[in-house]
């Protein structure tokens, strides 16, 4: 897969699959847009690990449009495209309907509906705008198992990702007569700050026990999913969710 010349703007990339897949497509010669909220230093340390190549830091916060607009602009001026657009930034908190207060269950839903799901629409919106004239381009949105296994603990989370799907296989419908592939990908656990922050050792234990692959799957194999996707090789794919689970959850 080479993705020479081509740009590549990838949300969230200052850590975890963001960052993985950043590096993955510097490997194949991309210019790689490595867009985060306010880590300046991991944003910082995931450029000096793309060795080759001409890429470019913005730090952006999805949840405002302005500021998307402006990242969408910068972009443009500098490189005069968008290629491919890897939506992969995520939030998630636990709000448990029977724990929280009105006040805080408000706030999570506010929060994670917005980075989640409103600010990949925005995006997908600006960017499909410089992706028609262009005569095509790739959009790859990162959902989640959780959108059909359900999120007890963080329902806002599992109903963002359940959008996201929806909102891929809706614009890979209006898209498609553009050339535009809009496909998504839905991890189960895999091994990023977010998955640490939320497991204590027993539930380790028994995520382990639950996927016969016996361990968590790696930010490198979603980003190997991701070029996949980006590229020619899935030339017949759009509107699809790639299961990345190992079989812990099976969908009928
Ligand atoms: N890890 C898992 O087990 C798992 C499972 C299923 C799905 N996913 C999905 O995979 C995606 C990546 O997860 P991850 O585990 O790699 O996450 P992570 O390690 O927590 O990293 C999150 C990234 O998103 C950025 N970000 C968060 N809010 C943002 C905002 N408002 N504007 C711009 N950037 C923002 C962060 O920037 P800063 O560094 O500046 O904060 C960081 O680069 C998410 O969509 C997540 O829901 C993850």
């Amino acid at each position: 897969m080479d993705f020479k010349k081509k740009v590549v703007l990838i949300t969230g990339a200052s850590r975890g699959i963001g960052k993985a897949t950043a590096i993955a497509f510097a490997e194949q010669n991309a210019h790689v847009v490595i867009n985060y909220r306010e880590n300046d230093r991991a944003a910082g340390n995931t450029m000096t690990e793309m060795k080759i190549g001409d890429h470019l830091l913005v730090k952006c916060d999805l949840s405002k449009p302005l500021e998307l607009k402006q990242m969408v602009d910068l972009i443009i001026q500098k490189y005069g495209r968008i290629d491919v657009l890897v939506n992969n930034a995520g939030i998630s908190q636990i709000h448990e309907i029977d724990q929280v207060s009105f006040d805080d269950w408000q706030k999570a839903w506010h929060n994670i509906i917005q980075t989640n799901l409103i600010a990949v629409a925005n995006l997908c919106y600006l960017v499909a705008q410089k992706m028609i004239p262009m005569g095509g381009g790739r959009i790859v949105n990162v959902g989640s198992r959780g959108a059909f296994r359900g999120e007890p603990t963080q329902p806002a989370y599992g109903a963002s990702k359940a959008g996201l799907h929806a909102l891929s296989q809706s614009l890979a419908k209006q898209l498609g007569k553009y050339h535009i592939f809009v496909n998504a990908i839905a991890p189960g656990w895999v091994e990023t700050e977010m998955a640490t922050t939320f497991l204590k050792d027993e539930e380790r234990a028994s995520i382990l026990a639950d996927t016969p692959l016996g361990r968590l799957i790696q930010p490198e194999e979603i980003a190997s999913a991701v070029l996949f996707l980006a590229s020619e090789a899935s030339s017949g794919t759009t509107g699809a969710i790639l299961d990345m689970n190992g079989a812990s959850y099976l969908r009928t």
